[in-house]
C-alpha cells in the first residue's frame, strides 16, 4: 500500500497547513481532548464544534466549555459558529476572536432539523444573501480568515452548491469544506465526490473533500477523483484515530489501543470532573473496542466503572495485555 499523499501541505488566507488531512468538527466529539488526540496521530487541522452564536452572545457555559480549554498544539484551530442571523454570526465570530481562533468558519452544512429548519447550518443554503453578508461583514472586520463548511443543497432539487461556493469565494471565504451530501439525505446514501470535483474545479480557494472517508483506500480515492486540497475525515475518526497517521484500524496493536485510551481518558479527567469524563468517555470506548465485538452484558460491566483506573484495569484485561 503506498501510503504517500499527493500534496504534503496546502495554504488558506495566511495559515500555511502542514499535511492534508483535517479532523471533522462534530459536535459532542471533537472536544480538546480527542481533538488533541488527532493532531497527535497527524490532522494537520481542527475545528471546535460547532457554536451558537446566541450562546456566544449570552455568555453560556456552553460556549465557554466549548473555547476555554484549548491548548497551544491545537493550532491551527478554526472556531465554527452557526446561526441563522447574520447580526448575530457577526458579532458572536467578532467576540470569539478573544479567544485566539486562527480561522472562522460558518457552519453552512449542518442537517439536524433543530438547526437546519430555522435557517442556519444547512438553512443557509437556501438564503444565499445571508451568506454574503456574513462574508462580507466577517471579512472586512477581522483579519483572520473566514471559512465555510457546505452541504450540496437544501435537497436534490435545491442542489445550489455551485453558486453557493461562487459566492462564499466572491465574498472573501478563504477555503470551503464539502460534505458531499443534501440536507435532506442527513447521512443517508453515499457521500457524492463527483459534486465535490466540479467545485474544485470551478473555484480557485482551496477544497476540503468530506464524506464517507473510512480507510486508506478511500483517503487516495478521494483525493485522486476529486482533486481536492485536503481530506477531511469524521465518524471514521471516532473508531480509528490512527486513520490521520495512514494506519487501518487493524494494524493498530491492542497495547497501542490501549495507550491512546489512557491518554485520552487522563486528558478528559484533567478538563472534566472525573465522573463526567467517565460519562462522555463511553461513546470512544465503544467505538475502540469494536473489533472486540464486546456483548451487551460486557458493556455494561465495562461501564459501571466509577474511576478511571478501574475502568482502564478492565479495558487492558479484555485487550489480554
Ligand atoms: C456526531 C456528529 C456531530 C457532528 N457535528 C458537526 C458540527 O458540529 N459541525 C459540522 O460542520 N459538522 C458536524 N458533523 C458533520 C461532520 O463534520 C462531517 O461533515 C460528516 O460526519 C461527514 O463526514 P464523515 O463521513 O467523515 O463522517 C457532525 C457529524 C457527526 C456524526
Amino acid at each position: 500500500m503506498d501510503k504517500k499523499l499527493p500534496l504534503s501541505s496546502f495554504r488558506f488566507g495566511n495559515i500555511e497547513v502542514n499535511g492534508t488531512l483535517v479532523a471533522a468538527p462534530m459536535d459532542g466529539i471533537s472536544d480538546s481532548a480527542f481533538r488533541r488526540i488527532l493532531r497527535k496521530q497527524g490532522a494537520a487541522l481542527c475545528y471546535t464544534e460547532f457554536i451558537n452564536a446566541q450562546d456566544v452572545l449570552n455568555d453560556s457555559i456552553l460556549f465557554q466549555r466549548k473555547v476555554a480549554s484549548i491548548r497551544e498544539e491545537e493550532h491551527p484551530i478554526g472556531f465554527q459558529v452557526y446561526d441563522a442571523d447574520p447580526d448575530a454570526v457577526v458579532t458572536a465570530a467578532q467576540k470569539l476572536t478573544r479567544f485566539q481562533p486562527d480561522f472562522i468558519d460558518i457552519n453552512i452544512g449542518c442537517s439536524v432539523a433543530r438547526v437546519a429548519n430555522r435557517g442556519a447550518g444547512a438553512g443557509l443554503l437556501l438564503e444565499p444573501d445571508k451568506i454574503a453578508e456574513i462574508f462580507d461583514r466577517l471579512t472586512d472586520t477581522l483579519s483572520i480568515p473566514i471559512t465555510a463548511k457546505i452541504r450540496l443543497g437544501w435537497d436534490e432539487s435545491h442542489s445550489n452548491y455551485l453558486e453557493i461556493s461562487h459566492l462564499i469565494e466572491a465574498h472573501g471565504g478563504a477555503m470551503i469544506a464539502v460534505h458531499g451530501r443534501t440536507r435532506q439525505q442527513g447521512f443517508q446514501g453515499k457521500a457524492n465526490w463527483d459534486a465535490i470535483r466540479e467545485i474544485k474545479k470551478d473555484i480557485s480557494i482551496p477544497v476540503i473533500g468530506n464524506g464517507d472517508v473510512k480507510c486508506v483506500d478511500d483517503i487516495h480515492a478521494m483525493f485522486s477523483e476529486t482533486k481536492c486540497d485536503a481530506i477531511m475525515i469524521g465518524r471514521a475518526a471516532i473508531a480509528n484515530p490512527w486513520l490521520f497517521a495512514m494506519r487501518d484500524r487493524h494494524e493498530i496493536s491492542n497495547a497501542e489501543v490501549y495507550a491512546l485510551i489512557r491518554e485520552q481518558l487522563a486528558m478528559m479527567v484533567s478538563d472534566y470532573e472525573e465522573e463526567t469524563a467517565l460519562l462522555l468517555f463511553r461513546k470512544f470506548v465503544n467505538h475502540y473496542l469494536i473489533p472486540l465485538h464486546l456483548n451487551r452484558a460486557q458493556k455494561t460491566v465495562l461501564f459501571d466503572h466509577r474511576t478511571s483506573q478501574s475502568l482502564l484495569k478492565a479495558i487492558e484485561k479484555l485487550l489480554e495485555l
